[in-house]
C-alpha cells in the first residue's frame, strides 16, 4: 500500500473511519453562506491537469469562504503544456508560497509522488482512475442526510465503473461503515474483477439485481474520453443499462438517486430520474462545498 502523509487527503482507502467520521462532522457543521476568517492569510493553489467544474468551484469557493487566497493553475493555459515536469511545477508553487495544493492529474497515484516531494499538503481532486475522496466524502455525506447510517445499506453503483474513480473512493468508503456496495454496468465498463477493489464488493452485470432493494442508487457518466479507441454500443448500453423511472422502482420506496455530475440526460439516466423526487444530484454538490470546506480547515487551520 502507498505511504500517506499525515498531513495530506490523498485516497480514501489509506484513511481511518474515524478520520473520515471527524471530517463528515465537520462538513456537516460547515456554513457556506457564512463566511470566516479561519483561513486568513493562506494560499492555495488549485492546480488542475484535467478538466473539472463541479470539484474545481467548490474547492475555490470553499477556499474563499475560508478566508484563503486562491490561484488557479490549469494545464492548457501554464507551462506544463511547455512541457514542465508535475515535480517542478509543485517545488515552483511551494516556492510561490503555497500552503497547500489541491491538484486533479491523469495519471493514478501522481498525488502520492508530489507529497513526497513537498512538504504542505496536497489534497487529491481526482488521480486518474484511481480516487477522488473529497467526491467520497460528499456523498456519504448527502446519503447520511438522507438515511441517518451508513450501516447496512445497499449502494448501487451503475455505469462506467472501469473509468471511474469516484466508484473507487465510495468503494472503499462505505463499506469501512458497514454498508454494502454493489457495482453494475457491462463487462467491458464493469470488469469482474474490480470485486477484489474492496472486502464485501459484488459486481454484477445484471441491472435488475443491482437495483432490487437498493437504498441508494448512484449513476455514472460513460467517461468516453477515456475508452482509448475502444467502441462501445450507446443503444446497447441504453437498452440494458439506463435508469429508467420504472427501472428506479425496483429500488426501495424511499432510496435515493445520485450521481457525481456530469449528467448527460438520455444516457446513463433520463430527464424523469435525473429531475425526480428521489434525486439528490443537486444535494450532492451544495455538499460539496461543505466538505471542501471542511478538507481545508483540517488540514490548514491547525497548523499553527
Ligand atoms: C467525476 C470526475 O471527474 O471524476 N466528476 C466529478 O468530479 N464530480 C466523474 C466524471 O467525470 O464522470
Amino acid at each position: 500500500m502507498k505511504r500517506q502523509k499525515p498531513r495530506s487527503l490523498l485516497g480514501i482507502e489509506g484513511m481511518e473511519p474515524k478520520d473520515i467520521s471527524a471530517l463528515l462532522k465537520l462538513a456537516a457543521r460547515m456554513n457556506p453562506a457564512k463566511p470566516s476568517n479561519i483561513l486568513r492569510g493562506k494560499v492555495i493553489v488549485l492546480l488542475f491537469y484535467e478538466t473539472s467544474t463541479r470539484t474545481r468551484s467548490s474547492f475555490e469557493l470553499a477556499a474563499k469562504t475560508l478566508g484563503a487566497t486562491t490561484i488557479l493553475i490549469t494545464a492548457s493555459a501554464s507551462s506544463i503544456e511547455k512541457g514542465e515536469s508535475l515535480i517542478d511545477t509543485g517545488y515552483t508553487v511551494s516556492s510561490l508560497g503555497a500552503d497547500a495544493i489541491v491538484m486533479r492529474h491523469p495519471s493514478s497515484g501522481a498525488h502520492w509522488l508530489l507529497a513526497e516531494h513537498l512538504n504542505i499538503p496536497i489534497i487529491n481532486a481526482g488521480d486518474g482512475m484511481h480516487e477522488h475522496p473529497s467526491q467520497g466524502l460528499l456523498d456519504a455525506l448527502t446519503i447520511l442526510q438522507a438515511k441517518k447510517s451508513l450501516k447496512g445499506l445497499k449502494v448501487a453503483i451503475i455505469g462506467d465503473l472501469y473509468h471511474s474513480r469516484v466508484a473507487r473512493s465510495n468503494a472503499h468508503l462505505l463499506p469501512k461503515f458497514g454498508a454494502k456496495v454493489v457495482f453494475c454496468g457491462p463487462p467491458d465498463l464493469c470488469p469482474d474483477d474490480m470485486a477484489k477493489i474492496a472486502d464485501g464488493l459484488e459486481v454484477t452485470h445484471d441491472l435488475d439485481k443491482a437495483l432490487t432493494g437498493a437504498d441508494v442508487v448512484m449513476s455514472l457518466r460513460v467517461q468516453k474520453e477515456r475508452l482509448a479507441g475502444r467502441q462501445l454500443s450507446i443503444e446497447e448500453y441504453i437498452a440494458r443499462y439506463q435508469i429508467t423511472p420504472e427501472k428506479l422502482t425496483l429500488a426501495k420506496k424511499d432510496a435515493i438517486l445520485m450521481h457525481p455530475g456530469p449528467i448527460i440526460r438520455g444516457m446513463e439516466l433520463t430527464n424523469d430520474v435525473a429531475d425526480g423526487m428521489q434525486s439528490r444530484i443537486l444535494n450532492q454538490v451544495q455538499n460539496g462545498v461543505k466538505v471542501r470546506m471542511a478538507i481545508l480547515q483540517s488540514l490548514l487551520a491547525s497548523k499553527n
